[in-house]
């Protein structure tokens, strides 16, 4: 599994596709409404949010003229969008996304694409049918750090890749303790699908190792003991050709953290933040360059131009998101696996088994 670094250069060449957001939240506002305003291929005409203050708030950001519904139905039942940009907490994911295709609109869903394995692979299955894009948002492909990661291992000083540990460390979900990301009803779990999601596609990407096959996991409540959502996680994944990743999350920690460690055939690399630091055999680390990255915040409004790029490209031509496919197919896979392992101990479960 693949990322291009590519943009499609002509997307904004045309007249931009229109399109309809389906809740207007954090991310909503904060990342995808700048990063379309950014991109320029794309403009919002109307928006499903069944909160009355967020949706004047839609108004504010987006203008009086954009359509604002109380729900997707709503909205379809008015509206014909070109286009289905998914920013809803993950359990409205299935059905929104299942409702956007039906209509033949082509769909944007951020993470996590469903909240199962089986909804995934219907969703996914479904899209190919109707002949239409579905992309999830794999945004952190387009962090400067991950890019620079991505050209260091591609480059080779560190040989074949063998295994990669992960961690992700806040001192509370985004939105607080009082988020719906501790409910595991509305999240889909904790903060193995919330973060989790992102190292896992991060971590087949920079593996390159094919398909996921085990997994072995545990998670824990640390600091949110009442939440129905655990708020730390580790996962250890084993891939066909032998290469390994492991998986550490918290909600629990003192400070905000994302660090990675790969070890190849005949060197390390390092991301710690936004610097990338690779190790040739035994010699000293030293800088990978980085292209500048503007403020870490939980909405990343500057990675979401280029995932704008390879919506735009799947729009022309849906097998072009066949990667990005694959990704959520997996991920989705490990995390329903990582739960039924949790639930046994810690066992090793054998994905999509
Ligand atoms: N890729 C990333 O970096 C990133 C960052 C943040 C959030 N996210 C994802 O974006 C999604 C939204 O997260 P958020 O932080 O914006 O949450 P949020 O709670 O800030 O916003 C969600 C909005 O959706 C609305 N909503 C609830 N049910 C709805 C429905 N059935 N139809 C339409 N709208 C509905 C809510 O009223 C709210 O306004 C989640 O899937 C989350 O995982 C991704």
């Amino acid at each position: 599994m693949t990322v291009s670094d590519a943009g499609v250069a002509d997307a904004t060449a045309h007249a931009p596709i229109e399109g309809a957001l389906v809740g207007f939240g954090g991310v909503a506002e904060h990342g995808h409404v700048p990063g379309f305003r950014r991109h320029r291929g794309f403009v919002i005409r109307s928006v499903a949010e069944p909160d009355a203050a967020r949706r004047d708030r839609a108004r504010e950001v987006l203008g009086p003229e954009v359509r604002v519904y109380p729900s997707l139905d709503a909205l379809l039942r008015s509206e014909s969008p070109h286009f289905v940009d998914v920013a809803a907490p993950p359990c409205t994911h299935a059905e929104a996304v299942a409702s956007a295709i039906v209509a033949r609109n082509h769909v944007l869903v951020e993470k996590p694409l469903a909240t199962n394995l089986a909804d995934a692979e219907r969703l996914l299955a479904a899209a190919q049918r109707a002949g239409v894009a579905l992309v999830t948002a794999h945004n952190w492909h387009y962090a400067p750090a991950f890019r620079a990661a991505r050209r260091a291992v591609a480059s080779g000083p560190i040989g074949t890749p063998r295994r990669i540990e992960f961690v992700t460390e806040r001192h509370e979900p985004a939105g607080g303790p009082g988020s719906w990301r501790l409910d595991a009803a509305v999240a889909g779990g904790g903060i193995l699908v919330d973060h989790g999601w992102h190292q896992l596609y991060l971590a087949f990407s920079l593996l390159g190792a094919g398909p996921p096959r085990s997994v072995r996991a545990r998670i824990a409540k640390r600091r949110f003991r009442n939440a129905s959502a655990e708020d730390t996680a580790e996962a250890l994944v084993h891939f066909g050709n032998g290469a390994e990743a492991r998986l550490r999350l918290t909600w629990a920690a003192e400070e905000r953290r994302t660090s990675l460690r790969l070890e190849g055939e005949s060197g390390s690399l390092r991301v710690d933040g936004g610097r990338v630091l690779v190790r040739v055999g035994s010699g000293a680390e030293s800088d990978w360059p980085v292209d500048p990255d503007e403020k870490d915040d939980s909405w990343h409004a500057a990675w979401f131009p280029p995932l704008l790029d390879l919506f735009a490209a799947a729009i022309a031509a849906p097998s072009t998101a066949a990667p990005n496919r694959q990704e959520a197919r997996a991920c989705q896979s490990v995390i329903d696996a990582a739960y039924r392992s949790a639930a046994r101990g810690g066992e090793p479960v054998v994905i999509g088994g």
